[in-house]
């Protein structure tokens, strides 16, 4: 697990809270009528904070109720619950990527959202046992230089990027949620010792970046010949300047590789939540025709997949990405990190 100094601290606070709050709420039993009524959700937000709070400015436009946000990330923010857990103030969890919401999960922090809200989401978005569900996707892609490659000499699967002739000529962000997401999934489909080979090619070939958008910012100055992103990142750009993605193309892996993984952000209910009510609501929203349609309308350039509401039309459709079949409530957050730990990557 990799941690800031800041988060551990926090986690500490944390952690202590718990046993104090914890041990009060014990006391006086469980209730769900939380004084001052249901006109107010906190939300620990791991998802892109613009969409997250276009999002909640609609929610409260139809609803009235209030949502707080507190951000972070989703190796974060996952942890922090774990340690918080039915002392922790969050109502909902949103993540970027899956795994950290299967953690959460995994501990038995979930209440099972709403039959009807499930409903409006494709059943391979979410997990079969309802403890939260997909509200928006995002592929994986390699990002390259379009005076640097040829399509003919870009590698077949994203699994090739392991091998020496890529040395020194891509790059990744291996510390991100998002990055770790795709990991998650190359071990679900190709198993830990191909995953932990892979990796340690990838750290023999890579250049490390903070972040996507410096993966694809090196891509397009030619630093790099290639790097692995998810695809919203380089439709931004192109829907803002270009400055940082004229120069770049995406490859979609498609083929069912691992290379074409599909990524799907989660929203959880916290068992603890004393707001039970107005937290359902909230996910009811996200993965509505509304909520649907404030991603699609937004500049995330991520892929709505519930209520049937298209995707940005820039967007090349789901439909034809040809993703692997991943099972998205088995990916193993704490067991790619330590993969990644062992590769040397982070
Ligand atoms: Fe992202």
């Amino acid at each position: 697990m990799r941690l800031s100094r800041h988060g551990l601290l926090k986690m500490t606070v944390a952690a202590t809270l718990a046993v104090v709050v914890g041990a009060a709420a014990s006391a006086c039993g469980s209730s769900n009528s939380g004084a001052g009524g249901d006109q107010s959700i906190t939300v620990y937000n791991a998802q892109h904070e613009d969409l997250t709070q276009a999002e909640a400015d609609a929610f409260t436009a139809q609803t009235g109720i209030k949502v707080t946000m507190r951000n972070g990330d989703d190796s974060e923010q996952s942890n922090q619950l774990v340690q918080e857990g039915s002392a922790s103030p969050a109502d909902v969890f949103l993540t970027e990527n899956s795994p950290g919401i299967g953690l959460v999960a995994s501990k038995g922090l979930l209440a099972p959202i709403d039959q009807a809200t499930r409903d409006q989401v494709p059943a391979q978005y979410s997990p079969a046992d309802g403890s939260w569900v997909g509200w928006a996707a995002r592929s994986t892609v390699l990002a390259y230089n379009t005076s640097k490659l040829t399509p003919a000499q870009l590698p077949a699967s994203i699994m090739d990027l392991a091998q020496p002739q890529w040395k020194g000529k891509i790059g990744i962000s291996p510390s991100g949620a998002d990055f770790q997401a795709i990991v998650s999934a190359v071990v679900q489909l190709k198993g830990e010792d191909a995953t932990l080979t892979w990796l340690k090619g990838l750290k023999s070939n890579a250049k490390i970046y903070q972040g996507n958008t410096s993966v694809m910012k090196a891509v397009n100055s030619g630093e790099i010949e290639a790097g692995v992103i998810y695809h919203y990142y380089w439709f931004k750009d192109q829907a803002e300047s270009g400055a940082n993605s004229n120069n770049v193309k995406l490859k979609y892996f498609g083929n069912q590789d691992p290379g074409a993984f599909v990524s799907v952000s989660g929203a959880g209910v916290l068992k603890s939540s004393k707001h039970q009510e107005a937290a359902q609501k909230f996910v009811a929203f996200l993965t509505s025709k509304k909520g649907q349609q404030v991603l699609s309308d937004s500049k995330a350039m991520e892929y709505s997949i519930a209520s049937d509401v298209p995707a940005n039309a820039k967007l090349s459709p789901l439909s034809t990405l040809d993703p692997p079949k991943v099972d998205v409530s088995a990916l193993n957050g704490p067991r790619v990190v330590a993969l990644m730990q062992q590769s040397g990557l982070i």
